[in-house]
């Protein structure tokens, strides 16, 4: 089946349940397109003129194959994030492809090597600040949770067409214009510094954005998840956002975490959390509280939220106002130091790293410069690495911002203390902070690696990591 042939609706709604879509071939035609939001007509571009792009749903070794239409006035790639698959299948442009032309197409094939939550995206420029992303889930062979229903919930912040756009954004920022952007909101939830094992605090975003949006739409006019009492409900939070990060909770429930970027976790309950740019948790839902209730996403530093609604079959109850702040926000928060890798995660070698890797993590707010090891991306040498071997990362933040660091085509284990640290593809690095991450170098090729906060990567914050 193709999914470019479905209806607009369908699109607006790619997360009700199994959909049954199991072939391997998607049509993903990249147009410009005009959608609404908040009474306003906005102009921007999107996978098939829909926001978010259409569901890619396939099993655990099964092959995905997607001809990509570029319909833009520019170049783009699509990146799969978080599958480790082959180096020439990546989607990053002059690294591992060279940007697919206006008017060109291109067919990306792969099998998929690992299941979970995962989504795609444009790789090139600010493209990603539009609407250039979709969610991909691969099931795994055997499921081994239960649930009664499942949605998928893409987190965005927008500006594009309300605000100027992404490219005018990232110049206002370079002449000056982050100082101060996120003062609003803050004297809220400074908890104090964010080293491991406290909360962290909200740093001001360098971007306030006009509307945070869940599944495209805004607080306004939420998409409304239904579901029964008794039911046991799967949600997979993608935040596939520029520049924020969310505080994520459910008013009147609570939320056991089972996997974070496709990876399963020995599972942990908590009342909100906290999912950085490019970051993937899935959480399961014990709904036994009917009502009409608040999923809220709010941006952190700023008072502004994204939501849907959680709504009950025969509730009639009003929806809360779209501003409010479920309480449960304040609540226990997931922290990186309450993941332990479930023992079927991937997992990188034991014991001591036969490569160790310091990375700094700096930069200029004044110049808008972003660094790794000091150096911005087009004036450094890729890092190299040997093949099948064990990596160790020590980053250093010295910057006031937090990073949430990606590394293409494989898992790392952060290490927090436990010993068995969560196995993610993207990890938050908070202010003035140090972590480890360790991982196996068994993907041939050269990978992109980098803030998934897009005005940080296109300020100079990434790196090729070169696995030979
Ligand atoms: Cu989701 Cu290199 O990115
Ligand atoms: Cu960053």
């Amino acid at each position: 089946m193709v999914l470019g042939a479905c209806g607009a609706a369908e699109r607006r709604a790619p997360s009700q349940g199994q959909n049954g879509v199991r072939a391997a071939g998607y049509d993903l035609e990249v147009v410009p397109f005009d959608f609404e939001l908040g009474g306003r007509k906005v102009s921007s571009w999107g996978y098939n003129g829909g926001i978010p792009g259409p569901e890619i749903r396939l099993k655990e070794g099964e092959t995905l194959r997607a001809t990509v239409r570029n319909r833009l006035p520019e170049g783009t790639t699509i990146h799969w994030h978080g599958l480790p698959i082959p180096n020439e299948m990546d989607g990053v442009p002059d690294v591992t492809q060279p940007p697919i032309g206006s008017g060109e197409d291109f067919t990306y094939e792969y099998k998929v090597p690992v299941s979970g939550t995962y989504f795609y995206h444009s790789h090139v420029g600010m493209q990603f600040d539009r609407a250039v992303y979709g969610p991909l889930v691969i099931e795994p062979q055997q499921e081994s949770l239960s649930y009664d229903r499942e949605f998928t919930l893409m987190l965005d912040d927008w500006l594009d067409g309300i605000d100027g756009t992404p490219e005018q954004k990232l110049e206002s920022l370079e002449s000056g214009g982050s100082a101060m952007a996120g003062m609003e909101g803050m004297g809220e939830g400074m908890e104090g510094m964010g080293g491991t094992g406290e909360v962290p605090r909200q740093w001001p975003p360098d971007v306030v954005y006009p509307f945070y949006l869940v599944n495209g739409k805004p607080p306004e006019s939420p998409e409304e998840l239904r579901v029964n009492r008794g039911e046991e409900v799967r949600l997979r939070l993608i935040n596939s956002s520029s520049a924020s990060i969310y505080r994520v909770a459910l008013q009147g429930h609570r939320m056991t975490v089972t996997h974070t970027d496709g990876q399963p976790v020995e599972p942990v309950e908590v009342n909100a959390l906290r999912i950085g740019q490019g970051e993937r948790y899935d959480v399961l839902v014990n709904a036994g509280n009917p009502g009409v209730w608040q999923l809220a996403a709010q941006a952190e530093g700023t008072k502004k939220i994204g939501r849907a609604l959680f709504r009950y079959g025969g509730s009639s109850a009003s929806p809360p106002p779209a501003d409010f702040e479920p309480p449960e926000l304040g609540k226990k928060l997931l922290l990186y130091d309450m993941l332990t890798a479930a023992p079927e995660a991937e997992a990188p070698p034991g014991g001591e790293p036969d490569e160790v890797v310091p990375i700094t993590l700096n930069g200029d707010e004044e110049k808008y410069i972003w660094t790794i090891n000091d150096e911005v991306f087009s004036e450094a040498d890729p890092i190299e690495v040997g093949r099948n071997r064990h990596i160790r990362f020590e980053f250093e933040n010295k910057s006031m911002m937090p990073h949430p660091m990606h590394l293409h085509g494989h898992f790392f284990r952060v290490q927090n203390g436990t010993g068995r640290g969560p196995m993610k593809d993207t990890v938050l690095v908070e202010p003035m902070q140090k972590l480890t991450i360790d991982w196996l170098s068994d993907n041939l090729g050269d990978w992109a690696f980098h803030c998934h906060m897009i005005y940080h990567q296109e300020s100079g914050m990434m790196r090729v990591v070169k696995v030979a």
